[in-house]
């Protein structure tokens, strides 16, 4: 049976490559239509939604490939929206999300905050009706709760290792830079603390840098604060090189900074 593909405005780079699977794989790739000033936002801000052709999904199995960068709050209102219209035709939705939304706030870290990865996952799942949620690479991946949802983690990791390997050769000693990314992917490192949004402290360790290609593991850049720390730590520790591998979020900001210290 054909299947639909349909890409939120964050996504919709990725419409040429899907359209070039798209025959084998017997599906359709759908992009969002803009409203009547050709806009996707109105002026007061609010967002527009429309799927085109929206009567020949009724029933049918559609997968949302959404992207919560590089705006998230807009852009997951431009989500709900295209699943309310799809959860309005009956058809069977999956997501997959390049970009997590909220991925990151995936714990009550204090009291009186919101686990809101959970309780977005959950929203979908529980009120939208959504099946099945593909993410790549999610800051919660392998968090305990995330096993009470039909969620799919996919990891660039293991393509990125063998990338790093053909480029620089086998001798690399790979490492996680926190506790999170050790529990995600497996790879063991650093610990750190966080001081605030643009502040990160590396905890003492007992690695052996001296020498050493190492390759930092990490899922996303958004300050740049973690890999520029990381980046000094491994150097003053007798690193011969250091390299990165990120999963999935290079935001430009946090490239500006490593730019501007290089
Ligand atoms: C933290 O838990 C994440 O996995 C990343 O290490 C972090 O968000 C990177 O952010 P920044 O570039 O702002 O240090």
């Amino acid at each position: 049976m054909k299947k639909f593909i349909i890409l939120t405005s964050g996504a919709e780079h990725l419409a040429k490559n899907l359209q070039k699977l798209s025959a084998k794989t017997d599906s359709e790739v759908i992009t969002l239509a803009k409203n009547k000033d050709n806009s996707r936002i109105f002026p007061d801000g609010e967002i527009y939604a429309r799927i085109p052709g929206i009567n020949k999904l009724e029933n049918k199995k559609v997968t949302v490939v959404h992207s919560g960068m590089p705006n998230p709050n807009d852009g997951l209102a431009e989500l709900e929206l295209a699943i309310q219209i799809l959860k309005n035709t009956k058809a069977k939705i999956e997501v997959f999300f390049a970009y997590f939304p909220y991925g990151m706030q995936d714990a009550a870290f204090e009291a009186g905050e919101a686990n809101a990865a959970e309780e977005l996952i959950k929203k979908f799942t529980d009120y939208y009706g959504i099946k099945k949620i593909y993410v790549l690479d999610p800051h919660f991946g392998k968090r305990s709760w995330q096993n009470k949802y039909p969620i799919i983690n996919i990891s660039a990791v293991p393509l990125l290792v063998k990338k790093a390997k053909k480029d620089f050769g086998s001798d690399i000693l790979f490492l996680s830079c926190d506790k999170g990314g050790k529990r995600r992917t497996g790879i063991s490192g650093t610990e750190k603390k966080r001081l605030d949004s643009f502040k990160v402290e590396f905890l003492s360790h007992n690695i052996d840098f001296k020498g050493k290609n190492i390759a930092v593991v990490d899922d996303i850049i958004e300050t740049g604060g973690t890999l520029l720390k990381f980046y000094k730590l491994a150097k003053d520790s007798g690193a011969k090189n250091v390299i990165a591998l990120i999963t999935h979020g290079v935001l430009p900001e946090g490239i500006k900074k490593i730019k501007k210290e290089f």
